[in-house]
């Protein structure tokens, strides 16, 4: 057993406080930002997906607003994290957390909702194979929403993981040049600003 999987409940919920007295402390609201994304998702009908969990907190919201929220990450490291703060947000029976890369969906096409990744952007290695497969996997007239931190929001983060002794590397795509590439794919696509992150939003086609 690693040391992650042996975190409990009561370490998961004074990780959750900490970070949401840091984030006010800077100005962030990290509650308000998953909210957002819940209101651009919208009312999509089908299920979500959500590509790089992390501890799942943007997968609990999106549990609000559907019946199904598939979730997936390459890491093992953070799941047991993200299962208590899933059961913790009353929503164990209606996410299903997966291991898997968003390069390489497990999934056949067209049968999402909505496909949604947040904060994971400047992670990517590939960004340009995992927007296709998003795309590939959503539904006709379903939504892909690509977010990340804006400027200010990647300062409070570089400013938090400072203060224990990290530094916070950005690389992958910025938000705009994914919204770029989902309209050279046909998609309809605008871009939201706030709070303190920046969204692509598209929406495919109806055939
Ligand atoms: C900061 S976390 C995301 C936080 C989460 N989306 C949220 O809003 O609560 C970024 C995650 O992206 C994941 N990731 C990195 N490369 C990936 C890939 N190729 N496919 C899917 N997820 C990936 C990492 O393992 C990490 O857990």
């Amino acid at each position: 057993m690693s040391v992650s999987d042996a975190i409990t409940p009561e370490q998961v919920r004074a990780h959750l406080a900490k970070r949401r007295s840091q984030g006010e402390a800077l100005g962030m609201d990290m509650d308000r930002q998953y909210q957002r994304l819940v209101e651009l998702i919208g009312d999509v009908g089908g299920p979500l997906l959500d590509i790089g969990t992390g501890k799942g907190r943007l997968a609990t919201v999106m549990a609000s607003a559907a019946p199904l929220v598939v979730s997936l990450d390459p890491s093992d490291e953070d799941r047991p994290f993200a299962r208590i703060v899933i059961a913790d947000g009353g929503a164990a029976d209606r996410v299903a957390l997966l291991q898997g890369v968003g390069e390489r969906l497990p999934f056949t096409d067209g049968c999402f909702g909505a496909v949604v990744s947040h904060q994971a952007l400047h992670h990517f290695e590939d960004p340009a194979a995992i927007l296709r497969e998003m795309v590939r996997v959503a539904q006709p007239g379903g939504v892909i929403v690509a977010s990340d931190f804006d400027a200010a929001g990647f300062d409070v983060i570089e400013t938090i993981h400072q203060s224990e002794g990290r530094h916070h590397p950005i690389e992958g795509w910025p938000v705009d040049r994914a919204a770029a590439f989902l309209a050279d794919l046909g998609l309809d696509v605008r871009v939201e600003s706030g709070p303190m992150m920046t969204a692509a939003v598209a929406r495919l086609p109806v055939r």
